[in-house]
């Protein structure tokens, strides 16, 4: 054959490649308000970057009436390309082609980009749509996805992998995903659930339908297995590409530095009037964060989860930062079971991958009552304050009003080696707050007061001693603790001085096979 009909010949198999599982369930797809596999790579990537993998790849399965019905790729597209011009891998679930089901062929395409991009240190995103293990493949199904599975676990910490759910992801399949670092599902096109609704009602006998089992609203509130919802795919792929701006390609680089017009001694004098008079009174820790931040962009992650605490990537100068706070708009800002599971994950995402912790702290304690106890706070508060200890990053802690308790010690404290730690004028630094306090030390006292008016003055000005005694933060300050009290408008070049005196910061832990946090 001479080589003009060779290619035309490979032109022809690429072409039919790239229809996937056909016309007609393309347009099924897009009727869905879906993409294809492709469409969704050519969103993501920069124009014309995509290098594909594996194209001519399709199934050996000769069962359950498979023979000979075999489509190129076999359900999903893979290679690499860049976003921004910098270096990514990816797999694309082609849902045409039968349901986007994992085979063995199928999941050794996504392991060969897989071990690429860990050779190589570049992010991995995945890219879902699948009705889960191929049916008729059986158990060579399942080995493929423990396959995967046995990749992202090698590739924690070493490469960023992002997973996006952009339609069913189902079954064991669901736990890809909840491996990697971020999982971002689009609005009324996407669930994941270990079982379906049938398999529920027969179980438990739960009616359920799929969007209330496993849709992104409930994961995005009540579950926290996914740490973005976007209005539909392209804000979903958007999402991807603006969280790549904040990362490293690796754990042995430092995350990219941007050039910043921002000016890095803006005074923010809005930030000295933040603070309500009332320290019981809330106000939105967002509006300090915005405040301080270039150009006041901050990703927040995990917005809708837990929002007593509100964890997210911004920049200072141009240096990317992991921002962790307390809220006081939600909960008063308390530190219950899911906000220091939320943010231990968070603080050790920041730490594997070089990415600076500011810590802003304005909290009342650890949530009280049994509700919290039967649940386990004292393992999952444990989580954060393992995490903050075992971080070696740089930590910035500014303390803006209540550092109470056991829970000033967990947010980024001197002890558990914050690298500066400052407090605004108006911190309460305690171990707890006035009014338990007072019960406490003068139980005895408050006993005999019989008169109710008499009762309350005694409080009042046994709160105020106490106030001015402890809940300020000189007394701190004074054993070093704090290294400055700073004024609030002055933050923003505070945090970005110390970001750059702190750039080349050592520090390293015990050599150990792995520690044991309290899981
Ligand atoms: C083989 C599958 C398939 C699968 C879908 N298809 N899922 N083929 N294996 N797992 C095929 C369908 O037969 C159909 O082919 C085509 O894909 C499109 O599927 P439809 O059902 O027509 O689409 P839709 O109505 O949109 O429903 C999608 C779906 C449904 C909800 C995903 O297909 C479904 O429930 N599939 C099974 C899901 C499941 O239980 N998977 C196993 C999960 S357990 P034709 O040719 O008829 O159009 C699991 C274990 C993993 O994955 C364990 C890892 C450790």
């Amino acid at each position: 054959m001479a080589i003009e009909n060779k290619i035309k010949e490979l032109m022809e198999m690429r072409e039919k490649a790239r229809l996937g599982g056909g016309e007609q369930r393309i347009e099924s797809q897009h009727k869905k308000g879906k993409y294809t596999a492709r469409e969704r790579i050519d969103l993501l990537l920069d124009e014309g970057s995509f290098e594909e993998f594996d194209m001519f790849v399709s199934h050996r399965c000769i069962d359950f009436g498979l023979k000979g019905k075999d489509f190129l790729s076999d359900g999903v597209v893979t290679g690499y390309g860049t976003i921004d011009g910098r270096l990514v891998y990816i797999f694309s679930q082609d849902f045409t082609v039968f349901g986007g089901s994992l085979s063995e062929m199928y999941a050794q395409k996504i392991c060969k980009v897989m071990d690429k991009a860990m050779k190589v240190g570049a992010p991995i995103i995945g890219i879902n749509d699948s009705g889960g293990a191929r049916i008729q493949e059986g158990v060579k199904s399942l080995g493929g996805y423990a396959d995967i599975f046995q990749r992202n676990i090698m590739s924690s910490g070493v490469i960023p992998q992002i997973s996006a759910i952009f339609g069913p992801c189902a079954g064991g399949a669901v736990y890809s995903p909840a491996l990697t670092d971020f999982t971002i599902m689009s609005k009324g096109t996407s669930y994941m659930f270990v079982t379906g609704p049938k398999v529920v009602k027969t179980v438990t006998g739960e009616t359920v339908d799929e969007e209330n089992l496993g849709g992104a609203s409930v994961h995005a509130r009540k579950s926290g297995v996914t740490h973005f919802v976007a209005e539909d795919e392209q804000e979903g792929i958007l999402l991807i590409r603006k969280l790549l701006t904040y990362l490293p390609q690796n754990n042995l680089e430092d995350p990219p530095l941007t050039s910043c017009d921002d000016p890095i001694d803006r005074l923010e004098q809005s930030l000295n009037e933040i603070i309500p008079e009332d320290a019981n009174k809330p106000y939105d820790v967002r509006e300090v964060i915005h405040a301080v931040v270039d150009y006041a962009e901050f990703l927040e992650v995990q917005r809708q989860y837990s929002p007593n605490i509100v964890v997210g990537f911004a920049k200072f100068n141009g240096m990317s930062v992991g921002i962790v706070a307390n809220q006081p708009n939600y909960l008063a800002g308390v530190l219950d079971s899911n906000a220091s599971r939320k943010a231990a994950r968070f603080v050790r995402f920041c730490d594997a991958f070089n990415i600076p912790i500011v810590t802003l702290v304005d909290v009342p304690g650890f949530l009280p009552g049994t509700a919290q106890e039967y649940g386990g706070i004292i393992i999952h508060g444990a989580k954060l304050l393992f995490a903050y200890g075992e971080a070696t990053v740089p930590k910035i802690t500014i303390i803006l009003r209540k550092a109470y308790g056991g829970a000033y010690d967990v947010m980024s404290s001197k002890h558990l080696r914050g690298d500066i730690n400052y407090a605004w004028p108006g911190a309460e630094i305690a171990v707890m707050g006035p009014r338990g306090a007072i019960e406490v030390l003068h139980a005895k006292e408050l006993k005999e007061i019989s008169d109710e008016q008499e009762r309350v003055n005694f409080i009042v000005e046994k709160e105020e001693e106490y106030r001015s005694k402890f809940a300020n933060p000189f007394v701190a300050a004074k054993y070093g603790y704090i290294d400055d009290v700073i004024e609030p408008r002055n933050t923003r070049f505070r945090i970005i001085r110390a970001l750059q005196m702190l750039s080349t910061k050592k520090d390293t832990n015990p050599p150990k096979k792995h520690s044991n946090m309290p899981l």
